[in-house]
């Protein structure tokens, strides 16, 4: 949440700043801003509530102004402390307007830190940001590298935060606790970026500080200190898939990661899965077999909690082993229970949702197992988790996710099958999945070519204001995935129940006005769903039906989307990615924001 970029180097700021932000939306679309300073000490600060463009077009009218300002920072915001105000806006500035400062993450010491500083300043704003660039006045030491060392001890939790001082332009000092802070390099300068892939169209280089580290940039150069102690650190080359793709001829980025489903499949079992000898060969996979595990928990949040729900049926019917899943923030507010039989699966495809990074903290300080997945390549998940796999999903943009969600599940179905391959699975049951997952790519591309018959339907079904998503087993974490996905793209009230539990209390809200939505291909609960259906029906709740193309109870739905004929294994992927192609349609017809929906982000870095 909230997204800092920076720069530093021999051309103006000003557009580079803009255009950073514009990649690093995502984390937070509520205002944006920029300042840059140079040589003579003047200061270009532009703020504007709303959208990055908003900001664009403002930094656009100043386009006459033909001053340099070679060092900058910049910021767009997720409001966490006060409201969306230019006031609270980024950059924050001290009273003596000599230190800017730009921040993502949360300094839960404010209120008390606010309380100490209020004799010496004026506050302008509810942020606990200014706080910080208040303190830095307070704190000067006559330079910005020793006064953020004892910011940085003040500070409670978490920040990673860029900070220039007029009266010393052609400096940037970076801190990072927890948030992510990466530096760029590029001929024309050093850059600061809350994530690699905004970086990728500016720079060549990259490296990525760990937590209590300080970037020191001058001209450009960078340093890179811990405890005051300067670190090597070799940088990285920013790789191709590390770029941001054009849309091409998609509505929305969310549409186009549907679409790219297929290929991202391709790219998950890239390595993994020898479909000639229809095996899983994987090392990291193989290693888990010598761990004696008697228990799997799957810890994530979000979408990627509903990816851990179908997972757990997968260890289950194939691994024949304990799962369960469990939300970050309820595993975090519970008592844990260390259990050295148990591997704890931590699923995240940003791996900065705040809470399963300190759920995976607690399972490592008990020396328990502990596994990764996530897509973010070059994220701290590597040095965390005692295993890992990436789910190599590519780029996820916005702030839905949906590629990376199919990612997730197929690389649990993976693990799930390599256990099973150590444990009692049949080698020739493996064999005929492993067969069918080879038709995978196909078949979703061929549910995919269904997009405007979905699209008719989600029309329809745009004028409710509430909806059920039932679904048994397998298709009742899918149906959860697909009410969640509804909701945050259309805003339409959409909740998901199991088939069976719809009796127990909500079949009470079914009426002409109420439609269900219902994950019921040809499957071994497809009778007894059946039932279930037949109880909304008599309530004449409008029934939406995710079906096989051989479906032979068509008098009972109201619409149908069909899904390709495949095993019910394979169609927990076809339904995922048509319910997301649905969710989009609703909200395309209802004419949201889809890349950017109200009040959210992508990346969920607070408690
Ligand atoms: C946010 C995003 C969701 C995502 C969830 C968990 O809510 O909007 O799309 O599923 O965070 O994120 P993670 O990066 O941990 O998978």
């Amino acid at each position: 949440m909230c997204g800092i970029f920076a720069y530093n180097g021999d051309t103006d700021c000003r557009e580079k700043l803009v255009n950073g932000l514009r990649m690093l939306e995502y984390r937070g679309y509520d205002s944006a801003g920029i300042v840059g300073i140079n040589e003579k000490n003047e200061v270009f600060l532009e703020k504007a509530v709303g959208r990055v463009s908003a900001l664009a077009s403002k930094v656009e009218d100043t386009s006459s102004d033909k001053t340099f300002y070679t060092t900058g920072i910049a910021h767009t915001r997720w409001a966490t402390h006060g409201g969306v105000t230019q006031e609270n806006t980024h950059p924050h500035i001290s009273s003596n307007e000599r230190f800017y400062i730009v921040h993502n993450g949360i300094i839960e010491n404010y209120k008390e830190l606010k309380a100490w500083l209020e004799s010496e300043h004026n506050f302008y704003s509810q942020t606990d940001t200014e706080v910080v660039a208040k303190l830095i006045e307070t704190l000067y030491t006559g330079e910005l590298k020793s006064t953020l060392e004892a910011v940085a001890k003040k500070l409670v939790w978490a920040y990673s935060l860029a900070v220039i001082d007029k009266q010393d332009p052609g400096k940037i000092v970076g801190i990072k606790l927890w948030s992510p802070l990466i530096v760029g390099t590029a001929e024309d300068g050093v850059y600061i970026s809350s994530d690699v892939n905004a970086l990728a169209a500016l720079a060549q280089t990259y490296t990525i500080l760990e937590d209590h580290e300080m970037v020191v940039i001058e001209g450009k150069k960078y340093s890179i200190y811990l405890a005051g102690q300067q670190v090597e650190r070799a940088s990285q080359n920013i790789e191709e898939s590390q770029k941001i793709d054009e849309l091409g001829s998609f509505t929305s980025y969310t549409e186009k990661e549907i679409f790219d489903i297929p290929s991202v499949l391709e790219n998950v079992w890239s390595g993994r899965i020898n479909f000639e000898e229809k095996s899983i060969q994987n090392e990291t996979l193989d290693a888990l077999w010598d761990l004696d595990i008697e228990r799997i928990c799957i810890i994530s949040s979000g979408s990627s909690y509903y990816a851990g729900e179908i997972g757990g049926y997968f260890f289950r019917n194939f691994s024949k082993i304990h799962c369960s899943a469990i939300i970050s923030s309820e595993f975090l507010s519970d008592v844990f229970i260390p259990d050295s039989k148990t591997l704890y699966v931590f699923l995240s495809q940003s791996w900065e949702t705040a809470d399963v990074r300190e759920s995976m903290k607690i399972v490592k300080a008990k020396w328990c197992h502990t596994f990764g997945v996530v897509n973010v390549v070059g994220s701290t998940i590597a040095r965390m988790a005692d295993y890992g796999l990436y789910s190599h999903a590519g780029v996820e943009v916005w702030v839905a996710s949906t590629k990376n969600v199919i990612a997730q599940v197929w690389v649990l179905l993976m693990m799930a099958l390599s256990l099973g391959q150590k444990r009692d699975m049949q080698v020739s049951d493996i064999r005929e999945i492993i067969s069918e997952l080879a038709w995978l790519p196909d078949k979703i591309s061929h549910a995919l070519m269904d997009a405007p018959n979905i699209k008719k339907i989600a029309k329809k079904y745009s004028k409710y204001k509430d909806m059920f998503v039932l679904g048994r087993n397998y298709f009742y974490p899918v149906a959860g995935e697909a009410a969640l996905k509804c909701k945050e793209l259309s805003y339409i009230h959409c909740e998901s129940y199991s088939a069976w539990e719809l009796k127990h209390g909500p079949l009470a809200l079914v009426s002409r006005e109420f439609p269900t939505m219902v994950f019921n291909p040809m499957w071994k609960f497809y009778a007894k769903t059946i039932s279930n259906i037949q109880e909304v029906a008599a309530r004449e709740g409008p029934i939406l039906w995710f079906i096989s193309s051989t479906d032979t109870h068509k008098e009972l739905y109201t619409d149908a989307i069909e899904l390709p004929k495949t095993s019910e294994l394979l169609s927990v992927f076809t339904a995922l990615t048509t319910s997301y192609l649905f969710a989009l349609y609703l909200a395309e017809a209802l004419g949201r924001d889809i890349d950017k929906p109200r009040n959210l982000a992508k990346s969920v870095t607070v408690e």
